[in-house]
């Protein structure tokens, strides 16, 4: 579990924004459920033989002796919540959240015991449709944030629960047939978890597993159907993806179509987004049966390419006040008020406590400012502002009181509310002066 300290909260409040304003633009509204849910809604619904359920929940009793867990994820809490709210009663939801997940894994690099997700979850459409609209949002994150070089798309289906079980029968009995040659984690899944045997790392495994049974070879007609819509109307909107048939995912709630945007630049930790179409997690939660799909991305996976690509948030002051002490100190404080109320998106740093003037520049300078207002004794009697230039060159200019506004409007083209980024990375930065 980690801090997001000052220096990068920036950089998350603009991943932060950018994908809330692409979900707004698709019509998805925003749920919040809560961090913690009753156990045996994330065994029942991630599946009681998954590494989440099995290994890395936060599980506790709490003062009544109720079994409680920190959500390793928020699908199921969604879920949950449209049943007890009657969110699903001849409507269709499409819904999205962010926040804390929980999972003690081994951390490392991409992987934390507290991360952050962002994800969509849509309830009551059925058709290949809405998997492609959830991998058309997806992409339109990449997009925003210059990352689509950075991702591609793997696709799968995983059929329906009959088409599943079909496949199981036989997957289970060529597993048992090439035990010896399978990797001890996988030889204790052959019963408990096969489709999770399709997802071993172990070399050896996977050799085998070249000859296993495919899924494919066993899905009815509709499920064909459905995943070639998928296919077809990604093609369409010009999506290019990969087939991957030992793709998945590591929750048992899938039906039909599972998603990964992966990235060969984070090393091990390659997933930034995951998910799929659930239509049975509805009716196994007491609900009516809803068809559903959805996906969640990992925010400090998406954190770590964007700085890996040099893009760091402008969020530092645009102006920070100079002054002499007293009665120049004095101005100086009713002035910031008076710009920030003239221009709200304007940041002012005022300078507070001792130091003479050569500190105080020290300081506008350490701040990242682009600018030092300076209040001295002089400007102080004559009404006037010395405009220091802090960034990227320009003279020094004495402006009368009634003019700065005016003027900083003209040096710094403001916008109001998210900072904005800079660096090489693929997002624009127009320049700050005007
Ligand atoms: P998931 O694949 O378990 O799916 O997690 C989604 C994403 O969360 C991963 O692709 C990864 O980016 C990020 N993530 C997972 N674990 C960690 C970790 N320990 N540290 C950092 N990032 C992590 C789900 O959670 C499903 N609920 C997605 C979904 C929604 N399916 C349908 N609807």
């Amino acid at each position: 579990m980690h801090d997001v300290l000052p220096a990068d909260s920036g950089l998350w409040r603009h991943l932060e924004d950018i994908v809330q304003d692409v979900l707004d633009g698709y019509g998805y509204r925003e749920i919040r459920v809560p961090v913690m849910e009753k156990t045996e809604l994330f065994s029942r619904s991630i599946g009681e033989v998954t590494d989440i359920v099995e290994k890395e929940m936060y599980t506790f009793e709490d003062r009544n002796g109720d079994s409680l867990t920190l959500r390793p994820e928020a699908t199921a809490g969604c879920v949950r919540a449209g049943v007890e709210h009657g969110l699903f009663h001849n409507q269709e939801q499409r819904v999205w959240y962010r926040g804390p997940m929980f999972r003690h894994e081994r951390p490392q690099k991409g992987r934390y015991r507290q991360f952050h997700q962002v994800g969509a979850e849509v309830f009551g459409l059925a058709g290949p449709d809405v998997d492609v609209e959830l991998m058309l949002i997806s992409r339109a994150f990449w997009q925003r944030l210059g990352l689509e070089e950075n991702v591609e798309l793997h696709l799968n289906t995983l059929g329906n629960a009959d088409e599943r079980a079909n496949h199981r029968e036989e997957l289970v009995r060529f597993l048992v047939r090439h035990a010896e040659r399978l990797d001890a984690a996988s030889c204790e899944r052959i019963h408990s978890n096969p489709m999770r045997v399709l997802d071993s790392k172990s070399a050896q495994t996977r050799e085998v597993l070249l000859e296993a049974p495919r899924l494919w070879d066993f899905l009815g007609e509709a499920s064909r159907v459905h995943f070639e819509g998928v296919q077809y109307m990604l093609e369409a909107a010009g999506v290019s993806f990969t087939l991957n048939h030992s793709l998945v995912r590591g929750l048992d709630y899938y039906t039909r179509t599972v998603f990964e945007w992966v990235t060969r630049d984070l090393g091990a930790q390659g997933t930034v987004c995951g998910g799929g179409r659930y239509d049975g997690l509805v009716g196994l939660l007491g609900g009516r049966e809803t068809p559903a799909a959805g996906f969640a991305m990992g925010l400090e996976r998406l954190v770590l390419l964007l700085q890996q690509k040099g893009v760091a948030a402008d969020d530092a002051p645009h102006v920070y006040l100079v002054s002499a002490a007293d009665t120049a100190r004095a101005q100086a404080l009713v002035l910031a008020e008076a710009l920030r109320a003239a221009l709200p998106a304007l940041r002012v740093q005022t300078h507070c406590g001792e130091g003479g003037f050569k500190a105080q520049f020290r300081r506008a300078d350490r701040s990242g400012a682009h600018y030092a207002l300076v209040v001295g004794e002089e400007e102080a009697q004559r009404g006037e502002v010395s405009v220091k230039p802090l960034r990227g060159g320009g003279s020094q200019q004495t402006v009368a009181r009634e003019g700065l506004i005016e003027r900083l409007r003209q040096l710094l083209s403001l916008r109001a509310g998210a900072p904005r980024v800079a660096g090489d990375g693929n997002i624009s930065s127009e320049s700050e002066h005007g």
